[in-house]
């Protein structure tokens, strides 16, 4: 049976898959999108844009974030993150944002904030980063 109804994170999850289809990742060939919705509707999305001097990569999920809070102020509603080359079977432990990502992810989700990734389950901020550094 196929779902003829498209939820929210079905819209979000399509923007970041979207958003991934633009990734600049010569270097790793693993392309990243991000997309994030804001509380007014609007989304944001980004893409991983890897560099030669590879210290100087961005991933998708900061990208996405810089991008939506460049626009607007508007509270973050959910993230979602698709991760790798279409059709490629990954581990359920590259199913993840890093850790760098989840640092500043936090800066800007509520803790109970969902957190949608492509081919895993939805975690919330909290599950993905407790105890994070706040000043
Ligand atoms: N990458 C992301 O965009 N997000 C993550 O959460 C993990 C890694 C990117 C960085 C680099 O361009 C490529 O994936 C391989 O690490």
């Amino acid at each position: 049976m196929t779902k003829d109804k498209k939820t929210s994170e079905d819209i979000l999850m399509e923007a970041a898959r979207s958003a991934k289809k633009n990734s600049y990742s010569p270097y790793s060939g693993f392309p990243v999108g991000a997309a994030v919705v804001l509380e007014d509707g609007q989304i944001f999305t980004g893409t991983n844009i890897e560099n030669a001097s590879y210290g100087l990569t961005c991933c998708a999920e900061r990208v996405a974030l810089f991008s939506a809070r460049t626009a607007s102020s508007a509270k973050i509603m959910a993230l979602a993150i698709s991760i790798g080359p279409d059709g490629a079977k990954l581990p359920e432990r590259s199913l993840v944002p890093c850790g760098a990502c989840r640092q500043v992810m936090s800066e800007f989700l509520a803790p109970e904030t969902p957190v949608h990734v492509d081919g895993n389950r939805s975690f919330t901020m909290d599950e993905l980063l407790p105890h994070c550094f706040k000043l």
